[in-house]
Formats: C-alpha cells, structure tokens, sequence
C-alpha cells in the first residue's frame, strides 16, 4: 500500500486527472439489483444499438456510404490510450445527456471535444428520481452515446461531427463507462449570428440544407433528428455541424389511414399521406425541414439580403414554412440562390458610380481606425464583401464618409473578395500594389 503522500502525487498527476474528470460520477451509489422496468429499458436499448450497428455494417458491406472507402474503421479511431495523455482539459457545454469537455492531443497539439454521460443532466437525474439506481441510469444514458458515436462513424458528411475516438469499458457493470473523442466545435450563438454579414449567414442555412438533404437520402434510411435545435449544432472552420446524433430515428412510423401521419409543431400541423408500404413516407424529411425553418430560416436568411435575391428567399421561407418544398427542391433553390449571388447576376445594373472615381495604383491601406459600417467584416472599419469595383463604388457612394476604397486580396467563402470603405486619407501608403479608388470630389479638399 502507498504512503498517502505518494498516492495523492500518484492521483494528481495529469493523465490521471483528465481520467477522473471525464468520467467523474458516484460510480458505485448503489450495488442494489437493477428494477425490472429498468433492465427491459436497458434490454430495448441494447436492441436498438445492435440493430444500428447491424444496419452500418450492411450497409458498409453492400458499399452503400459511395463517398468514402468504407466507415471509418475502428483501427484510425483513438483509443483509451490517447485519453490518458490528452492535456488542456476544460468544460465546454452540457445537455440534458451529455457533458462536453475540450482537451488537446499532445502528439499533434490537435483539440478535440470529449462527451461523457452527464450526471447531473436531466436525463440520468429523471431517470434516478424514477427508478432509484445511479448505476443503470448511467448505463441507459450511456447506450445514447454508444448510438450517437455509431452514427457518427458510419454517416459520412461534412455537416457532421467527426468521431475522432472512443474509449469504452461495457463490462463496468453496471455502469458501462463511455467517453467518445470528436472534432471540436464552437456552440452556436444565434445572438451574434444575426449580427453577421448575410452572406455568412446564408452559409450556415445552405450548410444545414446539405446535411438535411443527406440526412433525406442516407445510407441508414431517411433520418429525422428528434431534438432538433440550434444548440445541437456547432462551427467546425467556418461550417455548420451536428453535434448531438443520440435521439434521432431512421424509421418512418407505420400507419394505416392519412389520419396517422400527423406532424404537429406548436404553431403548425401538417397532415401527410401514409404511403404504399403502410408507412408515412417523408415524414422524417418534412420535420428535419420544418425546423430548419423554424429554428434558422426565419432568423438567418431573410434580412439585409440583397434586394434582388430577396423575392427568392421569401418562396425559400413560405415553401419550407408550408412544406411545399422537400430537401431536393429546397438545395436546388439554395444552388440557384448562391449561383445568382456568386455571378453578380444579383445587381442592378441602372447606374454606374465608377466612373465618379479615379484609380490610382500602388497603395496599400494602414491597419487603423476608420468609419465603422454594418455587418463590417472588420472591427476597426467598414469592410464588405462586394462582387467588383462597380458594386463596391455604388456603396462608397451610398456612405456619406466613404472618400475612398481599395479592393483587398482577402476573399470571403464565396469567393468574393472584400472591400475597405474609408474616409481617411492618412490610412492610404503609397507602397504595395493595390488599387485605391478614390471619389472625385474627394479630390478637391483633402489631397
Ligand atoms: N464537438 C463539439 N465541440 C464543441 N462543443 C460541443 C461539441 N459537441 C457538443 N458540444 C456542446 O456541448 C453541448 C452538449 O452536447 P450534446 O451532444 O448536445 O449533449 P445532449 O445530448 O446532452 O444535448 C452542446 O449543446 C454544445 O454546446
Ligand atoms: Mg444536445
């Protein structure tokens, strides 16, 4: 037996900390026997997963994820050998199942999202409240997280979460410990998302479009996400991700009449038709999208859109509102949108402002403060994305303090490239190879 002092500088040392904290829990709160009610939940959910992993391994077999190799083998995964080396580790976020920490990967410097079955979260604290035995509870909720990382290993998209790695311990009876590894992400905030520029924006809605259309069209089936919501999703670089895959069904539910393909949100009910095969075909389709609308549509896609494209995004709204669209019809409309966007086809083009300015080549702009505009893609100045120099004249022209703007090298997602609105003269150097377009009658003052 160590002396105490060695086991305390044994316990503390950092792997052992990362351990204790991702799977830190009253692990052994009761040794008392599972409630039946208890172990049938626990049965059906064991069902459930082999049945998931049964249909990912068919459908890997029968080669049906066409964009990869194959799902990503266990053999490229992490194992509970990283667990133990990863350093930096903090609290991210929680749920109502799970709770997410970062942690950096000494070997590459990599971060990466660890989830752990949340003890105090609603799920495991209801399902103590209900049955009275931690242990099981723990090992319900953990089932959630095994399917989620089943999911995540076997669909193949970029709007979703990559598992990096897992490490498991099922014999831990009855707790069966779990941690997955996965890229980490930044959560969602909508508050400051309204605040970005339209374009960035219209990404996140165009991102989730794609996820939903492959969701529509995935190899496991038509795959509907039952909590669906902003905060099941985050920023990977700049690209909008699911996160949290533990409730969601594959199936379309079984009906006999129209009667029974009901889809019911707070505000809207819609009937479906029950299909052929006794099946309400569609139906996990038409729920993904119906939040989508809900929950980003309406807030993201609408406002400060360019005027031409706004008639577009009003069909886009009211056709996924009314679910007029389905995920086909919805991307293609994206596509048509980003198209109109991206050729410039979207601008009026009445007046030209361009020939109200001089070019004159060779500056450069000094990284200083200046007139602020809004949605800037700068913090100390007006930056927009614009489609050309005749575009980023007429807006020059609409700003009161605009006297002069250079076109920059940095592009946006688009591949628009931004522009500097400034009214300083003092902000131009006379070095470099960038043109400066400057108003004629600006001219006559201050140069
Ligand atoms: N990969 C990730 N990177 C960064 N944060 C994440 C990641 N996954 C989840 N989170 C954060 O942790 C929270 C809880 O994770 P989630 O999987 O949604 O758990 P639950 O099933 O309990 O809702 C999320 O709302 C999100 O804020
Ligand atoms: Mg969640």
């Amino acid at each position: 037996m160590p002396a105490p002092e060695a086991l305390l500088a044994w316990l503390a040392t950092p792997a052992l900390l990362t351990v204790a904290l991702v799977l830190s829990g009253p692990w052994r709160l009761s040794d008392s026997p599972l409630p039946r009610s208890l172990v049938r939940e626990l049965e059906r959910r064991q069902q459930d997963l082999s049945r998931l992993e049964a249909a990912a391994d068919a459908g890997a077999r029968a080669g049906a994820f066409p964009r990869r190799r194959a799902p990503l083998a266990a053999a490229d995964l992490l194992g509970c050998s990283a667990l133990k080396e990863v350093t930096s580790v903090s609290f991210v976020g929680s749920g109502i199942t799970k709770r997410v920490l970062r942690a950096t990967l000494p070997s590459s410097g990599e971060e990466i999202a660890l989830k752990s079955v949340h003890w105090a979260g609603n799920d495991v604290s209801r399902c103590v409240q209900r049955y009275g035995h931690p242990g099981g509870c723990y090992r319900l909720a953990a089932y959630k997280l095994l399917q989620e990382a089943v999911l995540m290993q076997s669909l193949d998209h970029p709007g979703i979460v990559k598992l990096r790695g897992r490490c498991y311990d099922r014999s831990s009876a009855p707790e069966m410990k779990v941690v997955t590894m996965l890229e980490l992400g930044t959560p969602l905030e909508m508050i400051n998302l309204l605040q970005t520029p339209w374009e960035e924006r219209f990404k996140i809605c165009l991102d989730l479009v794609e996820l939903l259309y492959y969701l529509a069209n995935s190899p496991l089936g038509s795959i509907v996400l039952l909590d669906f919501q902003t905060r099941q999703f985050v920023m990977v670089n700049g690209s909008l991700k699911v996160t949290d895959l533990d409730d969601v069904s594959t199936k379309e539910p079984s009906c006999q009449l129209d009667h029974d393909c009901t889809l019911e949100f707070p505000t809207k009910r819609f009937s479906l038709r029950c299909g052929m095969h006794k099946r309400c075909e569609g139906i996990n389709e038409k729920k993904n999208l119906f939040n989508a609308y809900r929950y980003f549509f309406t807030y993201l896609l609408p406002h400060t859109a360019p005027l031409v494209l706004q008639p577009l995004l009003k069909d886009i709204l009211n056709a996924t509102g009314n679910l007029r669209f389905g995920a086909n019809e919805t991307l293609r409309a994206f596509q048509k949108v980003l198209h109109l966007y991206k050729s410039g086809l979207y601008l009026q083009k009445k007046t030209t402002y361009l020939k109200d300015y001089v070019a004159l080549k060779g500056f450069q702009s000094r990284d200083a403060e200046d007139y602020k505009c809004w949605p800037s893609y700068h913090h100390l100045g007006c930056m927009l994305s614009v489609h050309n120099p005749e575009e980023a004249a007429s807006i020059c022209s609409s700003h009161p303090q605009c006297q002069h703007f250079i076109i920059t090298p940095r592009r946006t997602w688009t591949g628009r490239p931004l522009a500097l609105f400034q009214s300083n003269f003092s902000d131009l150097i006379p070095e470099g190879n960038m043109v400066v377009y400057i108003k004629r009658s600006a001219f006559s003052g201050s140069l």
